[in-house]
């Protein structure tokens, strides 16, 4: 079997309400093989980030996991004491969040900022680190690298701000980096070169989770994609099959939304309908209030993630008629 970096399996998250319980991530599990990047992707909204920080051990309070485990190179680190799981984010596993604003010390030189977290994880001087910073952001495609490490995070622009981020996370060699929309503020010629960046770090020996609503990056990028919806996983495969054969009517949605702005038309067009309100999911698949092919027990059953070709599930009833068709 090929060895894991990452085996997340039967994640459950959300978040306590007077309403009740947002049931943001649902009974997800995720594998990131070694040497491999693996996509999710999904609509805003559909718990993609809460999944991040649930493997990171970072959600935000008042989120909170519920269950599910989480084995980081062959050992379980969900139960672990905070303290300890702390000791793995930079070394072993470090992510790059969606606002590279608000995770970035607005008053702290962004050179410090990343010699700071060498200092957490190795025992160097900082002298050392600092060499070790000013090295990363070259490697990062930073221009001018020592005098910019020298500037606060407000003067540099967004997509400097995210290779300092990228820097950061990257800094300490993890051998698990989470990158959730790493490039979706940046424009495209920045984001083109991130993405090489990413394709590099991984030819290096870092094992990547990237989190997209862009199925153009996700294309580019990925081996192996999830597709999620509504917290739960919907569609997996690898990723020409999932781009060749989609078997799950939101993903070919997704696709379809894609090859119509491809075509040239203005307007991006998006699935029927919106994600249905998580407090309040609908009895059977989530999907059917959107789903054309919705028949009589996609609205009573919810269907199970089921494999429906070699690497390949779907949860839809109807699934192999879909996928051939
Ligand atoms: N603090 C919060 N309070 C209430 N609901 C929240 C909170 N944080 C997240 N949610 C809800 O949890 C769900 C999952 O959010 P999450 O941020 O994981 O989505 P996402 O897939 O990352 O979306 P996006 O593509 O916009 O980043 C959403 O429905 C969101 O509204
Ligand atoms: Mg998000």
């Amino acid at each position: 079997m090929e060895p894991m970096t990452l085996r997340a399996v039967g994640l459950c998250a959300g978040i306590p309400t007077q309403k009740g319980e947002i049931r943001a991530v649902n009974d997800v599990s995720i594998d990131v093989p070694a040497g491999s990047i693996v996509g999710i992707v999904g609509e805003s909204g559909c718990g993609k980030s809460m999944t991040a920080r649930a493997i990171m051990g970072l959600m935000r309070s008042p989120a909170r996991m519920t269950g599910g485990e989480i084995w980081l190179n062959g050992r379980d680190i969900a139960r672990l004491p905070e303290r300890q799981r702390r000791a793995l984010r930079g070394s072993e596993m470090s992510m790059i969040f969606q606002e590279p604003m608000t995770s970035l010390n607005p008053v702290m030189k962004v050179g410090r900022q990343v010699a700071e977290a060498v200092r957490l994880h190795a025992n160097v001087s900082r002298q050392e680190a600092d060499r070790r910073a000013v090295e990363m952001f070259e490697a990062v495609g930073i221009s001018d690298a020592a005098s910019r490490a020298r500037c606060y995070p407000h003067q540099l622009s967004g997509g400097l701000r995210q290779r300092v981020m990228i820097a950061m996370a990257m800094v300490c060699r993890p051998k698990l980096l989470i990158a959730d929309e790493p490039t979706t503020a940046l424009d495209v010629t920045v984001e083109a070169q991130i993405l090489r960046l990413m394709r590099n770090l991984c030819d290096a020996g870092t094992s990547i989770l990237l989190i997209s609503h862009n199925l153009g990056v996700i294309a580019q990028l990925c081996d192996y994609v999830y597709v999620m919806y509504a917290g739960r996983i919907v569609e997996q495969a690898g990723v020409i099959k999932l781009f060749d054969h989609p078997a799950h009517p939101y993903t070919r949605g997704l696709l379809n939304a894609v090859s119509s702005l491809r075509r040239g038309g203005e307007r991006l067009d998006t699935i029927n309908g919106v994600v249905p309100n998580l407090l309040r999911l609908p009895e059977g698949c989530s999907f059917s209030l959107r789903c054309d092919a919705c028949e009589a027990r996609c609205a009573q059953e919810m269907p199970e993630l089921r494999e429906i070709a070699p690497g390949h599930k779907a949860r839809c009833h109807l699934a192999e008629r879909e996928a051939w068709s």
